[in-house]
């Protein structure tokens, strides 16, 4: 049997986030349906956060009342609070994911709130998606390197993720959100958190700033973990974290995968694609070798 390699597509969410000119909902639309026609199962839609923190996912609503209803493709969304979950449960939403931190600083940048605060705010949050039938998943971010407190101590990973766990999340990502990490570290901090979290549910999240992410995906798949998270072009960055720079570009995951054998469901000329139309949206060349490789 071909070992299989769950991707966890970000574009719509982490892969705009960060841009300063508001992408209109009808072109987040197509990137969504030309996403599903690449074969992704799992597209991270958009974002019920609070408008006047990250104002180009103020369209949350409106993008995700308009998604194709006739497909199998899941569309989880990041909800900060019991604000933004209920927001999001009005729309229709099925999937959510909440996210904390494992540096104090970059959590109270990024949310507002001290980890334990934020760990406090997420608890009526998993209470009511369970009552609703609602599964959630949970963000660990800064897990190799924060952009204001620098070194981030694994066991500060390992409580997060395993207190995500316990609170009901289905699976934890680990978000390298500056993208300092490197194989061995990775893997290290991967291992670590596996010893609390099963690594069946487990997910790595690489921004690709120092060009180590497809190194750190590869040492995490020979760890064992089997969901990577990408975004289409190399897109991302988060307005509260200087250095995000950018996810791994799924065209770049998914070439390597398939080139090691993996499967994916993914096809990789209509992702190549997809990175091409998005780059020419964003206005500038796509952080993705592979796509720049095929397109002329
Ligand atoms: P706050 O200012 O402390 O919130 O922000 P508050 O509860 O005091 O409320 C202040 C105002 O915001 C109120 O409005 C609320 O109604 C409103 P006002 O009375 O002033 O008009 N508000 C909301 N509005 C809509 N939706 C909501 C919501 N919540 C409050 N959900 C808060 C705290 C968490 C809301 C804010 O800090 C926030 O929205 N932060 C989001 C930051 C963000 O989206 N960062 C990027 C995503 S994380 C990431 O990229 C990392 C990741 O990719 C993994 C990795 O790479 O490591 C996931
Ligand atoms: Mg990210």
């Amino acid at each position: 049997m071909t070992d299989r390699v769950n991707v966890v597509e970000v574009s719509p969410r982490d892969g705009l986030q960060n841009e300063a000119t508001f992408i209109v909902t009808e072109d987040k639309l197509e990137l969504i349906t030309r996403l599903i026609r690449a074969g992704m199962q799992c597209i991270e839609a958009t974002a019920f956060v609070s408008p006047k923190w990250v104002p180009q996912m103020r369209d949350a609503a409106e993008l995700f009342q308009q998604l194709p209803k006739t497909t199998d493709c899941r569309f989880p969304v990041l909800v900060p609070n019991l604000q933004g979950y209920t927001r999001a449960v009005a729309c229709g939403v099925k999937e959510v994911a909440v996210f904390g931190a494992a540096s104090e600083a970059f959590s109270e940048h990024n949310i507002n709130a001290s980890i334990d605060e934020s760990l406090e705010r997420f608890i009526p949050v998993l209470a009511q998606a369970k009552a609703d039938g609602i599964a959630v998943r949970g963000y660990v971010s800064t897990v190799l390197g924060c952009p204001y407190q620098g070194h981030v101590p694994v066991a500060d990973v390992v409580r997060v993720a395993k207190r995500l766990y316990q609170m009901g999340c289905y699976e934890i990502s680990l978000g390298d959100t500056i993208g300092v990490g490197t194989p061995k570290a990775a893997r290290n901090m991967l291992n670590a958190v596996a010893t609390e979290v099963p690594m069946a549910h487990l997910a790595v999240h690489f921004h690709n700033t120092y060009g180590q992410a497809l190194a750190n995906v590869f040492a995490c798949l020979e760890a064992g973990v089997r969901t990577v998270d990408a975004s289409v072009s190399g897109t991302g960055g988060c307005p509260y974290a200087k250095g995000a720079s950018g996810n791994l570009a799924t065209e770049d995951l998914i070439y390597s995968l398939h080139g090691m054998g993996f499967d994916t469901g993914v096809d990789l000329a209509v992702l190549i694609e997809t990175g091409a139309w998005l780059s020419e949206k964003l206005g500038r060349a796509s952080n993705s070798n592979v796509t720049r490789a095929r397109i002329a």
